[in-house]
């Protein structure tokens, strides 16, 4: 099983947070013809969007939404996006169906908390090649017909080919099923119309991100610009207020003396104007974040004076958005405090927030590594399945990633989950 790159003889899994497995250099690998003339032909659009808009500049956010979501070029829209062994990183959802079958237990636990009303929606945003959507389906058509009986799953996904590849998914490995899955954009889904839970997993990362810089003790914001050319970083005033009221929102005092020249970070204004989408389609449930990330305090340390912004090609990591256009993917670590605050003033409650590896292990990711001795399975199977398992939890890779569970309109008891108890030893 390839399970990503090697570097220095040692087998490496690239998860999209980890710095642990930060690759240095090699961050040009070449790029076949066809991926260079489409490269070209988005930074010439790039080009062209900086010509026409004013002062000649673009804010980071403008680049990142046109590298990633551009229709045509884009890194998600255009579907070269590779998750898995053979793309660009993994995520939970790479490691096999424990991932989505467990998220599921918790589902049909939110479906019975709440009186098993029906229908029950389940809202899946940003279901990359549907793989997850898959499991979770699967495992509840076997654990727990009379919930899929009522079920309307849907799937909100920014990316068109990438929705074409999750119905395909479906047409594939859950064929002549009754599932009641739908594809929908936020315009057809009625305000207030959902009873539910609405979920994520990597999802706020790879939203497009403002990239400030303190310079002259002042919060500037990156522009980009083309000279002779090239895409040139620029720097100037902030591009909107929100951006400073952001850090009041989550109660960091930036800038200050403590921040050094030239600390450069990211702000996520999209993650705020998602949470109030869902917000507002949510009639009575619970919203499921998964991501990695920190609070606010920790992101906007003054020792994390570059950020967190993160580009992955091919299974390798580098620091450079610049390149790979339209092949790399760009991600920033999930401000945790924001998304909790800007709920609060939405009417979202948070009901908890874990790490994932608490969160699967609360939910019976250990009776699962003990099954494995049960006999039923050969030595391979136990030995990756066992090695996945304890990928999901491990506090330094996806283990480490945030849960954060909010909710809205629930009574006291229909917010005593059990992937927020703590799991027992074992
Ligand atoms: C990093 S991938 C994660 C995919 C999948 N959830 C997984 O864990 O493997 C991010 C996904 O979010 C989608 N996406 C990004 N922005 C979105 C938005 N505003 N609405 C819906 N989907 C979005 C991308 O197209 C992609 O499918």
């Amino acid at each position: 099983m390839n399970w990503g790159d090697c570097h220095g003889g040692r087998p490496k899994i690239i998860y999209r947070e980890n710095l642990l497995n930060l690759i240095d250099g090699n961050n040009y690998l070449p790029m076949k013809n066809t991926e260079l003339s489409n490269s070209q032909a988005l930074k010439k659009i790039i080009f062209e969007r900086i010509a026409t808009s004013r002062q000649q500049r673009i804010t980071f956010a403008e680049y990142m939404n046109l590298v990633l979501y551009h229709p045509q070029y884009g890194y998600y829209s255009s579907g070269v996006v590779g998750i898995g062994a053979k793309g660009d990183y993994f995520t939970s959802v790479s490691l096999g169906q424990d991932f989505g079958e467990l998220l599921a237990s918790q589902f049909a636990e939110m479906w019975q908390l709440m009186g098993c009303p029906r229908p029950f929606s389940l809202v899946e945003m940003g279901a990359g090649n549907g793989r997850l959507a898959v499991d979770i389906c699967n495992y509840l058509q076997a654990a727990r017909p009379d919930l899929l009986e009522t079920l309307e799953y849907i799937i909100v996904e920014e990316a068109r080919e990438l929705i074409n590849r999750q119905q395909q998914l479906f047409q594939e490995l859950l064929p002549n099923k009754k599932i009641n899955c739908n594809w929908k954009s936020w315009q057809e889904i009625p305000e207030n119309s959902l009873t539910g839970c609405c979920f994520s997993n990597e999802l706020v990362d790879a939203f497009p991100v403002h990239q400030i810089i303190i310079r002259g003790g002042e919060l500037q914001e990156v522009y980009l610009t083309e000279t002779q050319g090239e895409l040139t970083e620029t720097y100037g005033e902030v591009s909107r207020a929100k951006l400073a009221d952001y850090f009041k929102l989550v109660g960091v005092n930036l800038p200050n003396k403590n921040f050094p020249e030239n600390y450069r970070t990211e702000v996520n204004l999209a993650a705020l104007d998602w949470l109030k989408i869902v917000t507002n389609k949510l009639q009575k449930g619970y919203l499921l974040t998964i991501d990695y990330g920190y609070p606010a305090t920790k992101y906007y340390h003054p020792q994390r004076s570059q950020g967190t912004l993160q580009c992955y090609y091919h299974h390798r990591r580098h620091n450079d958005p610049y390149i790979n256009l339209g092949y790399q993917d760009l991600t920033a670590h999930v401000d945790f405090t924001a998304l909790e605050r800007q709920g609060e003033l939405l009417g979202l409650e948070k009901i908890g927030f874990t790490q994932q590896g608490l969160f699967l292990m609360a939910l019976g990711l250990g009776d699962r590594l003990n099954e494995l001795s049960s006999g039923k399975y050969n030595i391979l199977q136990v030995m990756q399945r066992r090695d996945a398992l304890h990928q999901l939890v491990d506090p330094m890779g996806l283990g480490g990633f945030g849960i954060l569970v909010q909710g809205k309109e629930l009574r006291e008891e229909e917010k005593l989950l059990k992937g927020l108890t703590v799991p027992p030893l074992f």
